[in-house]
């Protein structure tokens, strides 16, 4: 699909200057025409552009108050603006942020490229398709080295880059060359803000899931042990 073309057929859900963005980004040569669409979700819309990957995100899939709601969560943040698409820009810049915080800490997540109202560029990663865990597990043969990969991961972003991700789930881990990155990070805190914990104890349930998956006879407290909180 032409990104001209994406204006006629995702318009509606998008910010009315995603078309011009798009094109800023067509002439600062970080995207080519053509588009592929990867994955629609209830908030994002994920686009390939060669080696390049954009979340475009919606801008009416939550309300102004809902979105408030979840920034608040976030004590870095300490002014909101007043309009939904207002939010909407500072989520992208908030997810681009912490990206390039894990990033720069060498937890394995695309590479963080620039970000641009609504839509957030990053490396594509991935072959000619995307391959999340939830479609890998029959595919590992090592099973407990790559249980403690994604494991290391988690104990960089805790201890290195001081995040807790918070949607943290087979999901959000996609595979390439055999090794696990980490995406999906616009909702991930510092882990000092007070509603951190909550989030920590969601997502070592869900790696504890991972953990029975893959068969690996790890508790919950051995798994917090390991990441050491
Ligand atoms: N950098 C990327 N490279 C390749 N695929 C990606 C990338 N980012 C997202 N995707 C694909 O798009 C899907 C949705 O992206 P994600 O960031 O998880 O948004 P959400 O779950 O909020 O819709 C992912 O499950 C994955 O398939
Ligand atoms: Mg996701």
């Amino acid at each position: 699909m032409k990104y001209k073309e994406i204006w006629k057929t995702y318009g509606k859900v998008f910010d009315n200057n995603t078309f011009n963005y798009l094109n800023d980004l067509y002439n600062d040569k970080y995207i080519k025409e053509d588009l592929v669409l990867i994955s629609e979700g209830k908030e994002a819309v994920v686009f390939r552009s060669g080696k390049v990957a954009l979340k475009i995100y919606k801008i009416m899939s939550r309300s102004y108050k809902e979105q408030v709601k979840y920034i608040k969560l976030d004590p870095r943040i300490r002014r909101y603006p007043r309009s939904l698409i207002g939010l909407s820009y500072l989520w992208v810049k908030k997810e681009y942020m912490n990206l390039r915080r894990m990033y720069m800490n060498l937890v394995k997540v695309p590479i963080p490229y620039t970000y641009k109202g609504n839509i957030l560029v990053m490396e594509y990663i991935g072959y000619d398709g995307v391959i999340s865990l939830h479609n890998y597990y029959k595919n590992i043969t090592d099973k407990s080295n790559f249980f403690y990969a994604i494991l290391d991961e988690y104990k960089k972003i805790y201890n290195k880059a001081k995040l807790v991700h918070g949607d943290f789930s087979e999901y959000n881990i996609i595979i390439y060359n055999d090794i696990p990155y980490i995406i999906d990070v616009s909702q991930s805190i510092p882990v000092n803000s007070p509603s951190a914990c909550i989030l920590l104890e969601r997502d070592i349930k869900n790696i504890h899931n991972i953990s029975r998956k893959l068969s690996i006879n790890i508790n919950y407290d051995d798994i917090k042990k390991y990441i050491g909180i």
